[in-house]
């Protein structure tokens, strides 16, 4: 079996269905103490903190990015997938695994690529939004989507509403999409 890697740094609701869904996770990885972390380590899922703020002031992403990669390399990661990681990692993460790198997105992409999808897609108007697993390439734009799935807007939605019921598509679409992933990689 290949081994994934989780990375987080939020609420890990996502994590938490990927376990419940039995998606095999051999390490999640956080970049700061976070819930996401908890939900781990409460499943008895190996877990690795590599905290972002230890690499200073004016961050040192080469630096950090070598970490992760030493932490991943440690669980012998065949697949990396991000949920709600806050960290950008540079060019060599994508060097050690390329096309191996998954997202999952809270918009249709490509729309709404920006900062807040959630509320974009509100204030455009937009009927119909979603979510996007997509691979991660080391330029800030998005790669090759690989699953997506729609949701309704209500006249009635706030930011909040949306996204919650834009996150209840993705507890959903991001464990399935990557159990599918796994099964393409040979161990
Ligand atoms: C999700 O909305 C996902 O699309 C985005 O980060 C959020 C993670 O949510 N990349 P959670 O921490 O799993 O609750």
């Amino acid at each position: 079996m290949p081994n994934l890697a989780v990375l987080v740094s939020g609420t890990g609701s996502i994590l938490k269905a990927m376990i419940a869904q039995k998606v095999p996770i051999a390490l999640v990885l956080a970049d700061r103490p976070c819930r996401a972390l908890d939900i781990a380590q409460a499943a008895g899922v190996t877990t690795k903190l590599t905290e972002r703020s230890s690499f200073g002031r004016d961050f040192d992403r080469d630096g950090y990015t070598k970490q992760v990669i030493a932490a991943l390399r440690a669980c012998h990661t065949d697949l990396v997938a991000l949920s709600g990681f806050m960290t950008l990692l540079a060019a060599p993460m994508f060097d050690e695994y390329p096309g191996r790198v998954l997202n999952i997105y809270p918009s249709l992409l490509p729309a709404f690529k920006g900062d807040q999808p959630v509320r974009d897609a509100l204030a455009y108007g937009v009927k119909l939004t979603g979510c996007t697993v997509h691979i991660v390439t080391p330029s800030r734009t998005p790669g090759r989507v690989i699953a997506q799935a729609a949701v309704t807007v209500h006249a009635y939605d706030t930011v909040e509403s949306l996204h919650e019921r834009i996150k209840t598509k993705e507890r959903e679409l991001y464990p399935a999409t990557i159990k599918k992933v796994l099964t393409t990689i040979r161990d």
